[in-house]
């Protein structure tokens, strides 16, 4: 039987590690991160107050500024240019997706680098690409990163496999899994990948970041591998109060007995992604206070 591989666990760690070395830090004012959600999207909304429940916990302050479906790219800018110009926010996050009219990544790029706490810029993932420590490096992929340390999974010349080349999972899991330290050899399949199962049955790891239920099921998944399920895909049902339940693109039920370890859907990587977030809101405080260049 696999060992299920606790996120909320680990990310409530985590969190009191942040409280702890903030509560030393004496910098005259709290950490601030600026939210910034576009229309009102039901699991941007969610995920939006999860985020600033979280920082309230650790000490962090956080700013919601909430604009209308309709918002035009100059008006998203000039909010951007405006936070990114504010002495008292460290952190700036633009929640994707974003409506269809905005460009994201004319947004994220617009965001100043060291306040990018989502590493999506151009900037981070180049930093990121070049392995150098000052990266912000996405979130989810970050916590993925750090769960598979924390679970003692070892990445060292192991096969990785991940499904999904997107910018803010996808393409920074290849970077980190592949750089120098974590040394995984690493694959990284998407729509058009021939021969999907064979592929993924070779994986110590296997990743699958698709965003479609039951993309993984058990014939594509090696006896004994780790398998991480970065899928929150919300299907309705009967059942619950909110009309929907979460699932993961893993098929848990099949998967889950040929495994040594796997994350659940939720509980898995969702909360690992506000600890990363967290993690990199402090940083970029220390950075700022550190420079005083703001
Ligand atoms: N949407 C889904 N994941 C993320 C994330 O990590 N950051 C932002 N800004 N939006 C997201």
């Amino acid at each position: 039987m696999s060992e299920i591989i606790d996120g909320n666990a680990t990310a409530k760690s985590i969190h009191q590690e942040l409280k702890d070395e903030l509560s030393k830090l004496n910098f005259g004012r709290p950490p601030c991160v600026a939210f910034i959600r576009v229309g009102e999207d039901p699991a941007s909304v969610s995920y939006v107050k999860k985020k600033g429940k979280v920082a309230a916990e650790i000490g962090i302050e956080s700013r919601l500024h909430v604009l209308p479906e309709t918002t035009e790219q100059n008006e998203l800018d000039a909010l951007i240019d405006k936070l990114n110009g504010d002495e008292t926010v460290d952190a700036i996050l633009v929640q994707a997706p974003l409506p269809k009219q905005l460009n994201e990544r004319r947004t994220f790029n617009r965001v100043r680098a060291d306040k990018d706490v989502d590493g999506f810029s151009n900037a981070n993932l180049g930093l990121l690409c070049q392995e150098d420590p000052q990266a912000f490096v996405a979130c989810t992929p970050a916590g993925i990163a750090e769960l598979l340390k924390r679970s003692g999974v070892k990445t060292a010349g192991k096969k990785a496999v991940i499904i999904g080349r997107s910018l803010i999972v996808g393409k920074p899991m290849a970077l980190l899994l592949s750089k120098k330290g974590s040394d995984a050899t690493v694959t990284v399949c998407h729509s058009k990948s021939e021969n999907l199962a064979e592929i993924c049955s070779q994986a110590d790891i296997l990743i699958a970041a698709v965003g479609r239920p039951n993309t993984v099921s058990a014939d594509m998944v090696k006896e004994g591998a780790c398998v991480i399920d970065v899928g929150i895909n919300r299907i309705p049902s009967s059942e619950t109060k909110s009309g929907y339940r979460l699932v993961g693109d893993v098929d848990f039920k099949s998967v889950s007995p040929k495994c040594s370890k796997i994350t659940p859907v939720p509980g898995g990587v969702g909360p690992m992604t506000v600890a990363m977030l967290m993690r990199n809101t402090l940083s970029a405080y220390k950075r700022h206070m550190a420079e005083r260049k703001i």
